[in-house]
């Protein structure tokens, strides 16, 4: 429900103007939300508001955080911030402390989701016995795409059979896995943002992290014995993997990729 404080209130229609689902109008007595069931929570009009005039039960005004105590990062920057993201394949053995991940995962919640669905659940994997064997049923996986013609991961798993080198998790001592319910139409788009936060928050607690894209792969197909080790609650289903630990390295220069490629119409 939208409550208006009157005596604030300026009648400046901002709020109007703003919401995703067009459900803010205004009447004789300020802003009225005329389809409350609409409403996606996303917060927008309380925080919106310049004369903090407004609240809404579903995202209310004492659980917003004021801006205006806070420096906005300059562009350059954000710019080398972004760029200092690298994928992490080289860890040092200490896991991360639980406080640490907590805060990581307190920052990737807030990554934008379809129609503010959320709805995902994390999963912290640091057993290290639990690790090796996702990692050796993995590899098995790749190993059955490889002679079913599939896919071409010979190298990978040459290396994991002659060597026993981890080529799916990298020697990360932990690794998350966001989950979402099984029958939520974008989850896996929700779980990938939500972890791109995660990497980028990653790099400013000096933490290193990696796409698990073969863990992933392999839960999508549904291979029964990853399925059986990630043991997911039954209504749940992965929605992206990240390796995460201290790097045992750390780069020293940014890279390029490839050249921006944009059109106008
Ligand atoms: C969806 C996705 C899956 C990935 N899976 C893996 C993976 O299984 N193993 C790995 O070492 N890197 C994986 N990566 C990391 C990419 O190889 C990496 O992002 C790319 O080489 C660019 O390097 P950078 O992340 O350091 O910029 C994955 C990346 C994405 C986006």
């Amino acid at each position: 429900m939208l409550k208006v404080n009157q005596e604030n209130c300026v009648n400046c229609g901002i709020c109007t103007r703003i919401c995703p689902s067009g459900i803010i109008k205004n009447g004789e007595n300020g802003p009225q939300m005329l389809l409350p069931q609409a409403c996606i929570a996303c917060g927008h009009c309380v925080a919106i508001c310049p004369q903090a005039a407004l609240d809404n039960d579903n995202t209310p005004m004492n659980k917003q955080v004021d801006l205006e105590k806070f420096p906005v990062i300059d562009p350059r920057t954000a710019a080398i911030f972004m760029r200092s993201r690298r994928s992490t394949r080289s860890y040092r053995k200490e896991q991360v402390k639980k406080e640490t991940l907590l805060e990581l995962l307190n920052i990737a919640r807030f990554a934008p989701s379809a129609a503010n669905s959320q709805g995902l659940s994390y999963i912290v994997y640091e057993n290290p016995e639990l690790l090796k064997g996702i990692t050796k049923v993995t590899v098995d996986w790749l190993e059955e795409m490889t002679q079913k013609g599939l896919r071409n991961y010979k190298g990978l798993v040459n290396t994991y059979r002659k060597t026993g080198k981890d080529v799916v998790l990298r020697g990360a001592p932990q690794l998350i896995v966001a989950t979402a319910p099984g029958n939520l139409p974008n989850g896996r788009d929700n779980g990938h943002f939500s972890l791109t936060y995660l990497e980028l928050y990653a790099t400013a607690l000096g933490l290193g992290t990696c796409w698990a894209g073969f863990v992933e792969g392999c839960a999508q197909a549904g291979y029964q014995p990853l399925i059986e080790l990630l043991n997911l609650p039954e209504d749940r289903k992965v929605a992206g993997a990240v390796m995460v630990g201290y790097p045992e390295y750390t780069f020293k220069r940014l890279v390029d990729k490839n050249p921006l490629n944009v059109t106008w119409r």
